[in-house]
């Protein structure tokens, strides 16, 4: 292990040493949402207060939860995949300069593009979408040919991956979060990734179905398989989602 890499980057980001950011040099804030890629069409999605989960036993589905690998062929259905959206990234509340999200995020800066690799879900053509929270909408973007076949060979061919009904892919647009953090805004994103995928388990959970975290793939295809330059945009964590 390259201890002296490690030592330099947590000493460069410790908040003692942070230049001023962007933000403190009057630099304008970057756009809260940015497609990433060429929109081809929109599709809305059911209001997620539409599912039923008023009864669901907290603890219980705390004491149930856990990374799920195998998959059923069944598709999922379009109110659960608006429930899973809403439930990782979703808007709370109205306010229109500060998009408060159903996830904390260092700073509130929401760094985050969901975007999915859909197989089986009814209603939707398989291919690449990014979730839009403001509307809670799915923009239809340009995929690659063989979208869901280099997602899961970028992900090393895991089980997990390729069974999946749908792959849930955060990309970060660290822009957002180092114009105020500089530096240590890197930190941020690793840190704000683990509340966006636990909430998907729990959302999961809470719905029957199967999740995994999965940060075991190769950044460069996986960027590369969903249209990402790895820089402005890269792929930092994903999760399959499938039924039991
Ligand atoms: C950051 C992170 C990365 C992970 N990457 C993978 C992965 O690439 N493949 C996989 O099968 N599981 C992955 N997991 C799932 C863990 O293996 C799993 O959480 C752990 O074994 C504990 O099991 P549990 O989630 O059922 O409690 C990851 C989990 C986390 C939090």
């Amino acid at each position: 292990m390259d201890r002296d890499l490690i030592r330099a980057f947590m000493k460069a980001t410790r908040h003692e040493n942070m230049a001023p950011s962007a933000q403190q040099r009057g630099a304008p804030m970057p756009p809260a949402f940015a497609a990433l890629g060429s929109e081809t069409g929109r599709v809305a999605l059911p209001p997620p207060a539409d599912l039923d989960l008023a009864l669901l036993d907290f603890p219980a589905l705390l004491a149930r939860r856990a990374s799920r690998r195998r998959f059923t062929e069944a598709p999922l259905d379009g109110g659960q995949l608006s429930f899973l959206l809403w439930a990782t990234q979703g808007r709370r509340g109205a306010g229109d300069r500060l998009a408060l999200r159903t996830v904390p995020s260092a700073g509130a800066r929401h760094a985050f593009e969901t975007l999915l690799d859909v197989r089986r879900v009814d209603g939707l053509e398989a291919g690449l979408y990014q979730y839009e929270p403001m509307s809670h909408a799915l923009l239809v973007l340009a995929a690659e040919p063989d979208l869901a076949g280099r997602v899961t060979r970028a992900c090393y061919d895991q089980a997990c991956v390729a069974g999946a009904a749908a792959v849930f892919l955060w990309a970060a647009v660290p822009e957002r979060m180092t114009w105020r953090y500089g530096e240590r805004g890197y930190r941020y994103l690793h840190l704000d990734a683990g509340h966006v995928c636990q909430n998907l388990y729990l959302a999961c959970e809470a719905l029957g179905l199967g999740t995994c975290a999965v940060a075991a793939f190769d950044d460069g295809a996986l960027d590369a398989a969903l249209g990402l330059d790895g820089e402005e945009a890269f792929a930092l964590y994903l999760a399959p989602v499938g039924r039991l």
